[in-house]
């Protein structure tokens, strides 16, 4: 078999917008450039009152399947990841197809349905279980629907507050893919955390200063891991390194980590080190603190120079510009960076068929994934197909007052009517709760 991977995906945002430097940081009495700068993000998609984890991936399904021309009967698998879960039983995917068959010929009888956790990183493993199905040969033809959805709502007041998010993305998996194909090597780095955690809460508890830490640490493990079976892997080999992004701040930290390993036993590595010096070495400092400033003012140094800016500006800048928009989609984050690199490419006529991305995913509790992807010579068409950036701009911009109401509306425990800001047009909506309690 040649190839497996990705051979077409769509995107929904949730239809709402939060302001984050014009809206939120006034109220909260904050800078905007802490929004802007620091964590680089200029707003969060939110769920409108209708929407929720299935509507969203529902309607990122449909219309994949319409503009591909699919019907239920040729996909063998559907398997939903996310952490926004309803229902302790019965996987999102039920409810998906359940959707889907109200507009498609056809059912999804025969098709293998299920639900993946694993924090933010679950998207990437039924990535990977969808392409072992069909590499052994269990497809009979079919391909593979990855529905990552989210809604990443943090408790009002939490420092998370500033990164949430909401939607979906619906990737076709195939034995033919026309966007990326998928390395069968993959690194691993895992390790039993409680950096976030959402036990039987809808809101998570969150150490979000040494989640940042966790979330380098096995980043760091994968990779390692990753060349451990696959080899080495260095700066010219990797086009693009779309990896989670909860912020676009926190792929800044895990970039700089990564180019320096990249560029490990190199010219380059030698030529930074006459412009910057070595990196302090924990063990020469007495005090914790102390050894933190200076390893802070080495790695803003680094980032400095023009042989970090012109790599950084090439193969990451470009993978932030849709989270930029969005914050953090959770299961979806990953895949955000993926389709906004291709974006990127296909806006400036580049064509990069043949060229690898590094791909790190991250889940929270924890365990990074690390793999390549290779661009396949039907990308540009595919991505060309993408409405995401019609849809961002077409988001209602809430005020303050109205984002609080939302946010209330979305909160499982509190009863509250709050009236649509934004109206349907021929999609999936949630109209509420059946007589077994479940939603409609
Ligand atoms: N101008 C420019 N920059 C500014 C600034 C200003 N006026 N004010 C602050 N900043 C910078 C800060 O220096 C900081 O950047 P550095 O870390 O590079 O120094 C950045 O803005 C954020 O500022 P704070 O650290 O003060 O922000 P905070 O205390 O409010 O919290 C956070 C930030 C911890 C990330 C919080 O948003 C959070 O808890 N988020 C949720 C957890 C999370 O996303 N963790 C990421 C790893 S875990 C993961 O990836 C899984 C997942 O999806 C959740």
């Amino acid at each position: 078999m040649a190839a497996v991977g990705i051979d077409a995906m769509e995107i929904w945002t949730g239809k709402l917008v939060l302001d984050l430097p014009n809206t939120f940081a006034p109220v909260k009495d904050e800078a905007p450039a802490k929004y802007t700068k620091g964590l680089g993000l200029t707003g969060s998609s939110l769920p409108d009152v209708y929407e929720d984890i299935v509507t969203m991936g529902a309607n990122a399904c449909k219309r994949l399947m319409e503009r591909k021309g699919l019907t239920p009967n040729d996909i063998g698998r559907i398997d939903v990841a996310t952490e926004s879960s309803f229902d302790r039983s019965k996987p999102a995917s039920t409810y998906i197809a359940g959707c889907l068959e109200q507009v498609f010929d056809g059912d999804f009888s025969h098709t293998n349905k299920g639900e993946r956790k694993f924090a933010c990183l679950s998207g990437t493993q039924a990535i990977d279980d969808a392409c072992n199905w069909i590499r052994a040969g269990r497809h009979r033809g079919r391909g593979a629907l990855v529905v990552v959805t989210d809604t990443a709502l943090y408790e009002r007041d939490d420092p998370g507050e500033a990164t949430q998010g909401a939607g979906a993305v619906a990737i076709y998996i195939t034995e033919t893919p026309s966007v990326v194909a998928l390395s069968r090597e993959q690194g691993i780095g895992s390790k039993d955390e409680t950096d976030f955690l959402k036990p039987n809460q809808q809101f998570p508890s969150v150490d979000g200063k040494r989640s940042i830490g966790v979330y380098l640490d096995r980043v760091r493990e994968a990779l390692h891991d990753y060349e451990s079976v696959a080899g080495r892997i260095h700066k010219a080999d990797v086009a693009f390194l779309p990896f989670h992004t909860p912020f676009p701040g926190m792929v800044r930290k895990a970039a700089l980590m990564t180019y320096r390993h990249l560029i490990d036993g190199t010219d380059e590595a030698n030529a930074l080190r006459e412009l910057v010096g070595e990196a302090p070495d924990a063990d020469a400092f007495d005090d914790a603190e102390a050894y933190k400033k200076a390893r802070y003012d080495h790695q803003k140094a680094i980032r400095k120079t023009p042989l970090y800016r012109e790599w950084y500006e090439a193969t990451v800048q470009p993978t932030l510009s849709l989270s930029r928009r969005t914050g953090n989609w959770y299961t979806g984050s990953v895949h955000i960076a993926r389709a906004s690199a291709l974006l990127e490419a296909a806006q400036h006529d580049v064509d990069i068929a043949g060229q690898r991305m590094l791909v790190g995913s991250y889940g929270s509790g924890a365990q990074a994934e690390m793999h390549t992807e290779t661009v396949c010579p039907g990308w540009h068409a595919e991505i060309d197909a993408l409405t995401i950036v019609e849809q961002l701009d077409a988001r209602y911009d809430l005020s303050f007052d109205e984002y609080e109401r939302v946010h209330q509306a979305h909160t499982y425990d509190v009863e509250v009517a709050v009236e649509p800001f934004t109206t349907p047009n021929n999609e999936f909506v949630f109209s509420g709760y059946g007589a077994m309690g479940e939603r409609q």
